[in-house]
């Protein structure tokens, strides 16, 4: 077993094996698709391409299509052949402090077992299996499990109330789901596979329910349909040779918690995703299969667990932290604990989190040797420069590097991120990767050089999306067809510097309309949240008779510090200081916590609700449903 321990000395990889960025760019520039299908070259191919982008129907854009490979064979049996069978996959750490440890050996033959248990229920290549589950380490071997006889896996994010499950699972056309007993959380069991039975009598396509016993929650279960986990695999073969697939071949469906009402189920393919998710994984996180120890806090069930918990580090061979619970339990110093335990030596994890242990205090991390860590990653949200310089400071101890990454569920794998070795400016994400293409566009579709304008990318790349399930047209609609076929329509509005690095202002739907100006939210949250008293900020907008919109400001005060007049007044202050007395809020909630959804996004649209006092709509993807009722008491009586 090769894994660096508590005690190990950072160390960089780049020193070692320096990446020279500006020839990267250049290499990339000049040969674009030369360029990727080099990245595709580090995949183990069953059958090697000999094309690498076929756009002659773009933007149903196919890469690598006469390669076939496997998904899985690429994250377990190649490393195993390559005598890595004993590295650990997984450092598994339970919400009680139990310990799971999970070889690349080990992983491969639960995933060869539980293949063969699906192959048993009747799956075949193409079939859509459903995978609802906490953070354990069953989500992982049934995503590699179906990826490993070409079933499309659909996973719903564990803390989806049932109706949601149901629902995607009706999409999707789901044969199977695979679930849990019960799911802990901050020390509570929720009978998830009970709770469920209701809905999946709704759902005529799905024939089999697959139930991980993991709590020993109450789990009635159905003959003929629901069976064990456990007992499934107990009777299941050991040997279930990887199916080589079409490099076009759909590796999963993600149904993203869009804005608009019915979720967009998101594909992605096999060849181009693992393509990017590995390069991207290795390049921007200075990765050392060999000697790093890989913490992403993601939950599995949105993109950033697939691809930097499950597929990008599995294929890259490295060592990762696997965490089942929530950051403040059972303490709020339990990731630090972690990177203490594991000899974690990249974190990767969202600016919400970050403002959250900024708010918890620096004595937290302070218990802890973080000495392992070398480089912080970001990705969500613009991080603001408050969160960017703490996170930097007492989490990185001044000598990692952030890196802050854009992307989203539809790019499969980053797209804008400073490279090692280069300057990042705090809050903004740099340049687009080599071999990624982005631009600004005004409303009129005219680039802006310097300025703000809505971000696109400008060439197919790897892992991007291929369509939306079963809705080309949506998929042409949403991305495509504003400026052409192509170019992707991303969705967010971003500012150019005269470095030509990109500034994430948000997605264009929270910008705010002040007297004809247009303010970004993020921008606004970035400078309310720099304010010392500030621990965490939303900005909405509300109808104005006068200027149009106005602002109404959620804060949540620092450890120690009273929401009132005298910090209201200081704020507003403060913010015209900042961005201009026009950005200055109209009205101040203060608050204990924000709504936020567990993978830590804002719920902008439940904060709107309230301050105009519409009924607040479906709450179910909130990660403290509770906090609702606290905010409109607030919204409701002012404390001043
Ligand atoms: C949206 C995508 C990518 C995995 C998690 C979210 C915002 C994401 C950043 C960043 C500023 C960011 C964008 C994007 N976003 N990363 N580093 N800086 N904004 O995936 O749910 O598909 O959301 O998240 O608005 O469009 P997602």
């Amino acid at each position: 077993m090769t894994t660096a321990g508590p005690s190990t000395v950072p160390r960089s990889f780049a020193a070692r094996h320096p990446v020279d960025a500006e020839a990267l760019y250049a290499r990339a520039a000049a040969d674009r698709l030369g360029f990727w299908a080099e990245q595709a070259r580090h995949l183990a191919w069953d059958k090697p391409f000999t094309t690498v982008l076929d756009d002659t129907e773009a933007p149903f854009h196919r890469w690598f299509p006469d390669g076939t490979l496997n998904a899985s064979a690429n994250c377990l049996d190649r490393h195993v052949a390559a005598g890595l069978g004993d590295r650990v996959a997984y450092h598994w750490h339970g919400e009680e402090g139990e310990t799971r440890t999970i070889t690349y050996a080990g992983l491969l033959d639960e995933v060869q077992r539980f293949a063969n248990a699906l192959k048993g229920l009747g799956v075949t290549a193409g079939d859509v299996v459903g995978i609802h589950l906490p953070m354990i380490p069953e989500a992982v071997v049934a995503m590699l499990a179906c990826a490993r006889i070409g079933a499309v896996h659909n996973v719903v994010f564990g803390g989806f109330a049932p109706q949601a499950v149901g629902e995607r699972m009706a999409a999707c056309g789901a044969r199977v789901l695979v679930t849990v007993d019960g799911a802990r959380r901050k020390g509570r069991v929720t009978a998830v596979k009970q709770a469920l039975d209701e809905t999946l009598e709704t759902l005529p396509g799905l024939e089999h329910v697959v139930v991980v016993g993991a709590t020993g929650a109450p789990c009635p279960m159905r003959p003929g349909r629901d069976s064990w986990y456990g007992d499934l695999c107990a009777a299941a073969g050991p040997d279930c040779p990887a199916v080589p697939l079409p490099a076009e071949h759909p590796l999963f469906l993600l149904y993203s918690s869009g804005s608009t009402a019915a979720p967009k189920g998101i594909v992605h393919t096999t060849g181009g995703y693992l393509t990017g998710v590995t390069y991207t994984h290795r390049l921007v996180f200075d990765l050392d299969p060999d000697h790093d120890v890989w913490f992403c806090t993601a939950d599995i069930g949105w993109i950033t667990g697939h691809s930097y918990l499950v597929y990008g580090p599995l294929a890259n061979g490295v060592t990762s932290v696997l965490f089942e619970g929530a950051p403040d339990h059972p303490h709020k110093g339990i990731w630090w604990e972690l990177v203490e335990r594991y000899g974690v030596t990249q974190l990767y994890t969202a600016p919400t989190a970050i403002r959250a242990a900024m708010s918890w205090g620096e004595e937290l991390p302070g218990r802890h040797d973080l000495s392992s860590l070398r480089l912080l990653g970001s990705v969500g949200e613009p991080i603001n420069p408050t969160a960017w310089h703490w996170y930097h400071r007492v989490i990185g101890g001044g000598r990692c590097p952030v890196v802050d990454t854009w992307w989203q569920t539809e790019t499969g794998s980053i797209m804008i991120a400073p490279l090692p070795g280069t300057t990042a400016k705090p809050g903004s994400a740099a340049r687009p990767l080599p071999g990624v293409s982005a631009a600004l566009l005004d409303a009129d579709g005219t680039p802006v050089t310097n300025g703000t304008g809505l971000l696109t990318l400008t060439q197919p790349w790897p892992s991007m999306l291929r369509t939306l399930h079963g809705d080309d047209e949506r998929y042409l609609s949403t991305y495509f067809s504003r400026f052409g076929k192509e170019t992707y329509v991303v969705g967010d509005a971003a500012r150019l510097d005269e470095d030509g690095h990109f500034w994430i202002l948000g997605r264009t739907d929270d910008v705010i309309n002040v007297s004809g100006h247009r303010l970004s939210t993020a921008e606004m949250e970035s400078a309310i949240a720099a304010h010392p008293a500030v621990a965490d900020a939303a900005v909405v907008a509300v109808p104005d008779e006068l200027t149009g919109q106005a602002v109404v400001a959620f804060v949540t005060p620092a450890d120690g510090r009273a929401g009132d007049a005298a910090l209201e007044a200081e704020l507003r202050e403060h913010i015209s200081v900042r961005i201009g007395k026009l950005a200055r809020p109209k009205r101040v909630v203060w608050t204990e916590a924000l709504p936020k959804t567990r993978s830590g996004k804002i719920m902008r649209r439940l904060l709107r609700d309230l301050v105009t006092g519409r009924p607040t709509g479906d709450v179910t993807t909130l990660g403290e449903p509770a906090v609702m009722d606290a905010l409109t008491a607030a919204v409701a009586h002012p404390a001043h």
